[in-house]
């Protein structure tokens, strides 16, 4: 079994951990799933059972700034306000940073200022993780490719490998044992009309993260044994649709992706329902539209949000029946 230092290792390949620049700051955006990654082959490395693909969200995503610290404790901040050292968080973010420092390396004052908003299921995660390593690569001058920081964000959660481009991005399953073929890929396929429409339901933290819910799916729900032939049959028809720009069939295959992914979990031991009350009335009012012949979708995340998938020339219809969507254009 390869551990994490195994792989942060082969990469990293004898650079240096002394620090080259002690102030800076990085971005990464948010990616939203249109094929998703739901269950892991390997728990330690994040190695997903499926591939999985999704559209990065531009201006929504994780600002990360660091600076150099002569103190004895890290310090952090998200979004303007002080993370305790006890908090599962702070807990989280730096016990993947230590995998990345000797004892002899100095402390960090981290501001973390993310646009998403943190454990409602719009991939915040994925953003802070990815730009994590953006703020690693910088700190220690490593001028890694985006592909190896591909795979040492993977390390810390599976869909920040998504999030080191803008646009569609593929992240490939791989087949190795230790992962180094398990990265994101960048498509060249652009789509200036397409929009993505937030609807938050809640931003509250979530009752079991999308780490626990997937874990339970992929060892008690008999349902689980069918998503990976599921995942196969939707990617093929996204990226299909993607080339030839055909969006019904991109819209109909991730929603219809997404609710295969929360059918999983419903068959789960214990159940897991994410949706409210809120998130249902949507999807009904969605497929109500689509009845209407507006060309509607949407897809859903660990959360009770819905992200609404539509084309520009449909943006005032969207806005009318949907007042509270915030409007995301993607290119
Ligand atoms: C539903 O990437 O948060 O958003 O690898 O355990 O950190 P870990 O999980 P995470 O799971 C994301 C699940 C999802 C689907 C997706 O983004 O593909």
């Amino acid at each position: 079994m390869y551990s994490k230092e195994y792989v942060i290792d082969q990469i990293l390949s004898g650079k240096s951990k002394q620090i080259q620049l002690e102030k800076g700051t990085v971005y990464a955006p948010a990616n939203i799933a249109l094929c998703k990654y739901w269950g892991k082959r390997n728990r330690t490395l994040n190695l997903p059972m499926t591939s999985s693909l999704s559209i990065g969200l531009a201006q929504k995503g994780s600002h990360f700034a660091f600076e150099v610290l002569d103190e004895k404790l890290d310090r952090l901040m998200l979004n303007r306000t002080v993370v305790n050292d006890q908090d599962d968080f702070y807990q989280r973010l730096f016990s993947f940073i230590n995998l990345f420092r000797t004892s002899s390396t100095p402390r960090l004052d981290i501001n973390i200022n993310s646009t998403v908003p943190i454990a409602a299921g719009l991939a915040s995660s994925a953003s802070g993780f990815a730009s994590v390593v953006k703020g690693l690569n910088a700190l220690y001058g490593w001028q890694l490719n985006d592909s190896d920081l591909s795979i040492l964000a993977r390390l810390g959660s599976g869909s920040a490998c998504r999030s080191l481009w803008s646009g569609f991005v593929e992240w490939q399953m791989g087949a190795r044992d230790d992962g180094m073929d398990s990265l994101g890929l960048p498509l060249t396929c652009i789509w200036p009309q397409l929009r993505i429409g937030l609807l938050l339901a809640s931003s509250e933290k979530k009752s079991i993260s999308s780490r626990d819910a997937m874990a339970l799916t992929k060892e008690t729900s008999g349902f689980y044994a069918l998503w990976p032939q599921q995942v196969s049959i939707d990617l093929t028809q996204i990226k299909k649709a993607l080339v030839e720009k055909d969006f019904s069939t991109l819209g109909q295959t991730s929603e219809r992706n997404a609710l295969a992914m929360h059918a999983t979990m419903l068959t789960a031991t214990p159940s897991i329902l994410y949706s409210t009350p809120q998130t249902t009335a949507w999807m009904q009012h969605v497929w109500q539209l689509r009845k209407d012949n507006v060309d509607v979708y949407f897809t859903q995340d660990a959360g009770p949000n819905l992200k609404l998938l539509f084309l520009e020339k449909d943006t005032e219809n969207i806005l009318q029946h949907f007042a509270e969507v915030e409007i995301i254009q993607p290119f």
